[in-house]
């Protein structure tokens, strides 16, 4: 049958080779439809994309730029219909506006910019025989969150003196969301999404609080200091305190306003995923992602309420406020002496090892305490990194997404690369970012003590070294490399309902596309690596959804390569010559209508 092909269940497709094709190419037997793309119109009222005339007003009622993250909710009493929910990360000007002039933004591009940040919520319908995804265009959920939305920030540091500004005495309520990249959905019916790259938004920061975080001293990129002045340090210097936190969002309410979670720490939340505890708390994981920087779990201390009802969808809406937040600490087990960059195995013959939660500091209803000396709690939800930094939390490889795995509760840790691992003046090699200048990443492996997702301790073992099979550096949970595809940086990670994890690549560094790759974590195929699909010319591949009967990806950036725009284009996707570069969402099914790898 076409579409088969060797391997294990849901991952038996002829794997996609590397390439460089400006197109998104899935395996033989598969094919594929653009669900929506920037600029495309969900809400009443919105007009057709006309990239020679945006206006900040047209933007603002259509798919937003660079989707990431993406969630499919259910949509109980509408037939063949599901909630798309998409991070629109950030804006590239130059690839969306003809004639951008750095120099010189105009009012009205700026807003753009503003209104193609933030969130979508767009109900997609069903194909009745294949795979295809179609928008419901004016849908009563239908809605965009931008960079100018009323958010309430909530958890021990809300109303704190440094979280107020000019514009909110109160310290609870801030205008928009910036750079979501990953995220997760919460078992009670709602979506998180990490604030991370927040950083390049806000100009002139002096204090290393904001060096910290990676905010420079001098004026920004886009320039939105000169037409907001809460992008401005100089005068407004605690807007950027603002922002990094876990967004939460309920899609089946277009009237409520989302909220920043305090207690999940401020950082560069690359995303954010939840399982219960067996008493049916929530556990939350988010990586940081910058070189050397760490990962985190947030334990709640209220149960989840089940059941649809206002009181049981309110009490739920809270369960992110209060609990301890962890930052985690990993030891190997193998002298540091067999793990110097060259591709050798420890002498025991994996990267692994144990480890534990360092508390940082816990929220009750009462007030909040810390666990870091010389920090107090508010200190520690706010400038969370220098409360990791005092701990002596591990300092990994850019940690991407941290997601658990819902058939086995093993946890799995995607560090992107780091290019500046081992070299002069930073961190060394360990037995968990065991290479130099490591180019291609790896995934990390975490099995909570008991597999109880509150564990304070863990064990840990490299799943993944990324890179080409040919050198010996990689590894691929001790699988035949000849049999697997190669993969460097990655970046997503999600499941499928047999438990095979699929890992999605940010900037791979082997030459050829990025792309979307499953592999088994179990079984006597754990580790056969096999690639899915390829994304056109410039493009990450983000927000990976495999469902029964399809796989669904966000095509971002695609054409953003150094000297392009909208003037000199490397991509011609997804419309063609002529025509604008749209990041967009992608389906592909099986054409004989079997579910996806059976
Ligand atoms: Fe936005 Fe860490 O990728
Ligand atoms: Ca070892
Ligand atoms: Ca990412
Ligand atoms: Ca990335």
């Amino acid at each position: 049958r076409p579409g088969t092909g060797e391997g294990a269940r849901g991952l038996r497709f002829t794997p996609v080779a590397p390439n460089t094709a400006d197109v998104v190419t899935a395996p033989e037997g598969y094919a594929q439809n653009v669900v929506i793309r920037w600029g495309d119109p969900i809400l009443r009222g919105a007009p057709e994309f006309d990239p020679d005339n945006q206006t900040a007003e047209a933007q603002a009622g259509q798919f937003g730029y660079n989707c990431d993250f993406l969630a499919l909710l259910p949509l109980r009493g509408e037939h063949r219909r599901q909630i798309l929910v998409a991070n629109h990360e950030y804006t590239s000007e130059p690839m969306m506006f003809r004639g951008y002039d750095a120099d010189n933004p105009t009012r009205e591009q700026v807003e753009i910019a503003w209104a193609a940040h933030g969130l979508a919520a767009v109900v997609v319908e069903e194909d009745r025989r294949t795979g295809k995804l179609t928008p419901v265009p004016r849908h009563r959920l239908n809605r965009r969150v931008t960079a100018t939305t009323e958010f309430r920030l909530t958890g021990p540091a809300a109303g704190s003196d440094l979280l107020k500004t000019s514009a909110d005495p109160t310290g609870t309520k801030v205008l928009g969301t910036l750079n979501n990249c990953a995220g997760g959905e919460t078992p009670w019916g709602t979506t998180l999404h990490g604030e991370e790259n927040f950083n390049q938004y806000f100009a002139n920061a002096t204090r290393t609080t904001d060096s910290r975080y990676g905010i420079g001293s001098g004026a920004t990129e886009r320039k939105w200091e000169l037409f907001d002045k809460r992008f401005d340090i100089a005068q407004e210097p605690n807007e950027p305190h603002r922002f990094g936190y876990v967004v939460e969002f309920d899609p089946y309410d277009p009237d409520s306003t989302p909220r920043k979670h305090t207690a999940l720490g401020r950082f560069k939340h690359e995303g954010a995923t939840v399982r219960l505890t067996h008493d049916g708390r929530p556990v939350v994981y988010s990586g940081d992602d910058e070189r050397f920087d760490y990962f985190y779990k947030f334990v709640g201390s209220k149960r989840m309420r089940h059941g649809s009802s206002r009181w049981a969808r309110e009490h739920n809406l809270s369960l992110l406020d209060e609990g301890t937040l962890y930052v985690a600490k990993l030891t190997g087990d193998s002298p540091a002496i067999e793990i110097d960059g060259t591709g050798k195995l420890p002498n025991d013959g994996e990267f692994d090892g144990s480890g534990e939660w360092i508390p940082l500091a816990t929220a009750t209803a009462d007030g909040a305490v810390s666990h870091v000396e010389g920090m107090t709690a508010e200190e520690v939800f706010v400038f969370t990194r220098l409360a990791g930094d005092k701990v002596g939390a591990t300092k990994m490889d850019r940690p991407e997404d941290v997601q658990p795995n819902p058939v086995t509760g093993k946890v799995y840790v995607a560090l992107t690369n780091n290019s500046r691992r081992g070299t002069s003046g930073n961190a060394p090699v360990d037995e968990a970012n065991p290479r130099i200048g490591n180019k291609h990443g790896q995934v990390l492996e975490l099995t909570e003590r008991w597999n109880r997702a509150d564990s304070t301790k863990f064990a840990w073992t490299l799943f993944l070294v990324a890179g080409d099979p040919e050198d010996p550096a990689t590894y691929f949970a001790g699988f035949p490399k000849d049999q697997v595809s190669p993969i460097s940086c990655p970046d997503n990670v999600a499941f499928d309902d047999y438990g095979n994890l699929w890992i999605s690549t940010d900037g791979n560094a082997l030459g050829s596309n990025d792309g979307l790759f499953g592999v088994p974590v179990k079984g006597s195929r754990r580790g056969e690596l096999k690639q899915f699909l390829t994304v056109p010319n410039g493009a990450e591949t983000c927000g990976p959804i495999i469902q029964d009967r399809r796989v669904v990806v966000a095509v971002q950036h695609p054409g953003e390569v150094d000297g392009a725009s909208a003037d000199n284009p490397v991509s011609t996707w997804p419309d063609g010559p002529g025509k604008a570069v749209r990041p967009a969402v992608v389906a592909v099914w099986r054409k004989d209508g079997c579910d996806i790898g059976v």
